[in-house]
C-alpha cells in the first residue's frame, strides 16, 4: 500500500510518533496505524441546522464502509449551517465553513474525506473545501425529506409556506390551522423537499461526478440512503488507494455537465453562484456567461416545485438524476469523470423514467429552455441573471420607471405605501443586497410587489436586485448584479424615475441614461454608508476580501488550492 498522508503522524518509534498514536488509541489496535488510511467524516450534522440533524446516522454507515474497506473512519465536525436560522443570512458564512474544513482537513491525519451536507450552503463549502485541500473526496447528500401532507394535499417546503400564510390573510385557513401545518411541511429528517438550493446542490454534486452515481435525491427517511452512505465510505478508502483527488476528477467538462443538469432540472439560480466559487478553487475557468451559452438552450425536463408539480420523493421513485440525464445525454461530456474512476455517462444506459408526469421525456419537455439568462448592460457591466422559464413572457421585453429601495428595510417601510409612485410598468430596484453591502448577499430579490398593484391584479412586476433569490423563488426577477452598489457598481447610481431597459432576447440590462451623466452622479445609498466598515470579525474579513457574484463570491485570498501537504510539527 503506497506511504499514507497520515504515516507523516504516526509512523515510526520517536517521541512524537508516540504522542500521536498515544492520543488516538482509546480502543483501537495497534494495526490501525499502520498504513492504512484514516478517513475524516467531514459532518455537518447539527441541531441548528435541522435539515442535517440526521447526519449522525449517516456517519455511522459512513464508518461502516470505511471499517469494512480497511480504512480508519474519523468523525470530524465541521461548520454548520441552517438555512432558516442562520442571521443575517447564511451565505454570509459560506466562505467562513469552506476555510475552517478546509484548514482542518490539512491541519490533520487525514488521507481522504466523506463530505455529509444538506441543507444549502453545506455542500457548496464542503465542495469547496475538498476543492482546495485536494484530498480523495466523495460527497454523501443528506437527502430530501419525505412529502408532507395537510388536509389531503402535499406540502411542498417553502412554496407552500407562503401559499397558507396568503389563505390565512385571505380568511380561508385559520391562524390554528395554519400551525397545525407545520408539522405536516416538515414531516420527517431531511431538507427541503422542492427544487430548491439544497436539492439542486446534491444533484450538482452528483452531475460533477462527486457522489456515488444515483444516489443523490435518495430521501433522507429512505434505508439506501446509509447503503449508499455504507458503499460511499468503502469507496473512500479506495479512492485514497488510486490518489483520485478532486482536481484528477474534475474538468471544465464536469462544469458544464453540471449546467446541462442545473437546467433540466429547474434547478435554483443560487448554484451559479456556488459553481463558480467550486471551480475558482480549482483553477478552472468557468465563468457566469457559460451557464447562458451551455445550459439556457437545454429543455426542462422534471416537474417539480417551483417549477412545476411534485416535490423530491416523486423524483426520487420516478428515477432520478441519471434517468433525467439520460434523456439529455448527448449534450453531456463524456469524458468527465466519477469518484468510482468511470465517466459519468457508463452510468446512464440502465436508467429509466418509470413516471413520465414526473420526469418528463425529451419529446415532451415542461419548457423547450430552461437555463439561466446572463444579462449585461450598462446596469450590470459584468453581468447579470435571469431565468426567463420563471419569467412572465410579456415583461422579457421591457421599459419602466425605476422605483428605488436602498435596503430590504427601505423596501418593507415604503413598498404598501398607498401613496407609492409605481405602475404595473415600473421597475422596482433594490440595492445594498450584494455579498459587501448586506452583506452576504441574501435572497431577498424576489421582492413582493406593492399591495396596491396587487389589488389591482398585477402578478408580477420587473425586477432588478444585486442580491440572491430562494431556489423556490418565481417571477421576472433579474438577479446577481454584478458589480454590486456596494461595490461602486452602476445600479448604485440609478434614481427612482430613470427609465430601465430589459431586453432578455438580446441579452441587455440598461438604464435609459447617457453614459456621461450617469458617470457624474455619485452614489446615494444609505444603506451602504451604514454597512461600510464593519468592525471585527468574520463579517469585517468577509467585505474586505468578498469578490463579486459573477465569480462566485469567495473570499479572494481563497481561490485556487493550497493541496493537502502537511505542516511543520510542533512538539
Ligand atoms: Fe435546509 Fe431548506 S431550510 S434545505
Amino acid at each position: 500500500m503506497a506511504e499514507q498522508r497520515s504515516r507523516q503522524w504516526y509512523a515510526g518509534t520517536d517521541r512524537n510518533a508516540y504522542i500521536h498514536r498515544a492520543w488516538m488509541r482509546r480502543g483501537l489496535p495497534a494495526h490501525a496505524f499502520d498504513g492504512r488510511p484514516h478517513i475524516a467524516i467531514a459532518n455537518t450534522a447539527s441541531d441548528l441546522t435541522p435539515c442535517n440533524a440526521h447526519l449522525d446516522e449517516v456517519a455511522e454507515s459512513v464508518k461502516q464502509g470505511v471499517f469494512e474497506a480497511g480504512g480508519i473512519p474519523l468523525n470530524l465536525p465541521v461548520v454548520s449551517l441552517g438555512e432558516t436560522l442562520v442571521r443575517p443570512t447564511a451565505m454570509l458564512w459560506r466562505n467562513m465553513a469552506a476555510m475552517a474544513a478546509e484548514e482542518m482537513l490539512r491541519a490533520n491525519p487525514i488521507d481522504g474525506v466523506v463530505l455529509l451536507g444538506g441543507c444549502d450552503k453545506t455542500i457548496p463549502a464542503l465542495l469547496m473545501a475538498a476543492a482546495s485541500v485536494d484530498l480523495p473526496a466523495v460527497v454523501v447528500p443528506g437527502g430530501p425529506m419525505l412529502t408532507g401532507t395537510f388536509r389531503g394535499q402535499a406540502l411542498g417546503c417553502g412554496t407552500d409556506v407562503w401559499r397558507l400564510s396568503e389563505e390565512v390573510r385571505a380568511g380561508t385557513l385559520s391562524e390554528a390551522e395554519f400551525i397545525k401545518s407545520e408539522s405536516s411541511m416538515i414531516r420527517s429528517r431531511g431538507h427541503c423537499n422542492t427544487m430548491g438550493t439544497a436539492s439542486t446542490m446534491g444533484l450538482l454534486a452528483e452531475a460533477l461526478g462527486m457522489v456515488l452515481p444515483g444516489l443523490a435525491g435518495t430521501p433522507a427517511a429512505d434505508s439506501r440512503l446509509l447503503e449508499g452512505a455504507h458503499d460511499s465510505g468503502r469507496l473512500a478508502v479506495e479512492m485514497v488507494a488510486a490518489r483520485r483527488t478532486p482536481s484528477a476528477l474534475l474538468s471544465r467538462g464536469s462544469f458544464l455537465n453540471a449546467i446541462v443538469a442545473l437546467a433540466v432540472i429547474g434547478g435554483s439560480t443560487n448554484a451559479v453562484v456556488h459553481l463558480l466559487a467550486i471551480a475558482g478553487r480549482l483553477g478552472i475557468a468557468l465563468t457566469q456567461d457559460d451557464f447562458d451559452r451551455t445550459g439556457s438552450q437545454v429543455p426542462l425536463l422534471v416537474n417539480l416545485q417551483p417549477a412545476g408539480r411534485y416535490l423530491m420523493e416523486d423524483f426520487f421513485r420516478a428515477g432520478g438524476l441519471l434517468a433525467v440525464l439520460r434523456e439529455v445525454a448527448d449534450l453531456l461530456d463524456p469524458t468527465a469523470l466519477t469518484v468510482t474512476g468511470r465517466p459519468l455517462v457508463e452510468y446512464l444506459d440502465p436508467a429509466r423514467i418509470w413516471d413520465p408526469d414526473v420526469i418528463r421525456p425529451r419529446a415532451e419537455p415542461l419548457q423547450p429552455h430552461a437555463g439561466i439568462a446572463v444579462l449585461h448592460g450598462n446596469l450590470a457591466p459584468d453581468g447579470a441573471l435571469i431565468k426567463p422559464a420563471a419569467a412572465s413572457e410579456h415583461l422579457l421585453k421591457h421599459r419602466g420607471r425605476a422605483m428605488v429601495f436602498d435596503s430590504i428595510e427601505d423596501l418593507h417601510a415604503r413598498i404598501d405605501d398607498p401613496d407609492l409612485d409605481v405602475d404595473a410598468d415600473s421597475v422596482l430596484i433594490m440595492r445594498g443586497c450584494g455579498p459587501k453591502g448586506y452583506p452576504g448577499m441574501p435572497e431577498v430579490a424576489n421582492m413582493p410587489l406593492p399591495a396596491k398593484l396587487l389589488h389591482q391584479g398585477v402578478r408580477d412586476m420587473v425586477r432588478i436586485c444585486d442580491g440572491r433569490m430562494s431556489g423556490t423563488a418565481y417571477g421576472t426577477v433579474v438577479l446577481h448584479v454584478s458589480p454590486e452598489s456596494a461595490a461602486g457598481g452602476p445600479l448604485g447610481l440609478v434614481r427612482t424615475g430613470d427609465f430601465v431597459i430589459l431586453d432578455v432576447a438580446a441579452r441587455r440590462l440598461d438604464v435609459d441614461v447617457p453614459d456621461q451623466d450617469l458617470a457624474a452622479r455619485s452614489p446615494d445609498n444609505a444603506t451602504l454608508r451604514a454597512y461600510a466598515h464593519p468592525i471585527r470579525g468574520w463579517e469585517r474579513l468577509y467585505v474586505q476580501t468578498v469578490q463579486q457574484a459573477n465569480t462566485g463570491a469567495d473570499l479572494d485570498f481563497l481561490l485556487g488550492s493550497t493541496g493537502s501537504t502537511v505542516s511543520r510539527e510542533s512538539h
